[in-house]
């Protein structure tokens, strides 16, 4: 039901996204997770595969560290291959329609820096307006982005503090998802 697409490429050192990835594992939701940045450490995705994984499932929950106000570039490679002409748009391109596009993230900086006065300016949802955009014209139902702040323990943050914060975003997306049952 739930296919979890996971871009991280420093996985094995992740303290966030892995918590979230247990903790979804964990539930007794049925999920699904591939982690692109194992499955294709040289970029070359299987398009084929990953449109098979697609057809699979309703909700595509996409799972990153944010990079550079993005995605990482894993996951964009990912977008720029599967989602080609005539399955995700085109005026045959409708595998995508109706699926739930719901992404969820993990951010480094704490809430704070993302002011207009602060060292980032501007607001995190201001940085989705591609995701959303992405969403609407493949015809997939965009839900509201799942995100926290403060992932850097150089920032401060304790382990412990991370893990949890990382554990509620996963119930709360959860939650989400159940909803779609
Ligand atoms: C290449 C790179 C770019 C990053 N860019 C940002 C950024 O633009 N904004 C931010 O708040 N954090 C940024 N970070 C911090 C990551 O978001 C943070 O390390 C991640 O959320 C931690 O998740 P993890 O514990 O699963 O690795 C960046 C980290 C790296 C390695």
């Amino acid at each position: 039901m739930t296919l979890i697409i996971l871009g991280h490429p420093n996985y094995e050192n992740s303290l966030a996204n892995k918590t979230i990835i247990d903790e979804l594992q964990a539930s007794d939701l049925s999920v699904e997770v591939r982690n692109i940045s194992q499955l294709y450490p040289h970029y070359q995705i299987d398009t084929v595969e990953e449109q098979a994984a697609l057809l699979r499932h309703q909700n595509i929950v996409f799972q990153y560290p944010l990079y550079w106000y993005n995605m990482p570039a894993i996951l964009k490679q990912w977008f720029d291959q599967v989602l080609e002409y005539g399955f995700a748009y085109g005026s045959a391109g409708d595998k995508l329609k109706g699926k739930n596009f719901i992404p969820s993230f993990t951010v480094g900086a704490p809430e704070a820096e993302y002011q207009t006065l602060g060292e980032h300016h501007f607001r995190v949802y201001e940085f989705c307006k591609n995701l959303e955009q992405t969403a609407y014209y493949t015809g997939m139902n965009y839900v509201e982005p799942f995100y926290f702040y403060g992932t850097s323990l150089n920032a401060g943050y304790t382990e412990l503090e991370v893990r949890s914060k990382a554990k509620n975003q996963a119930q709360e997306l959860i939650l989400k998802l159940r909803q779609f049952e």
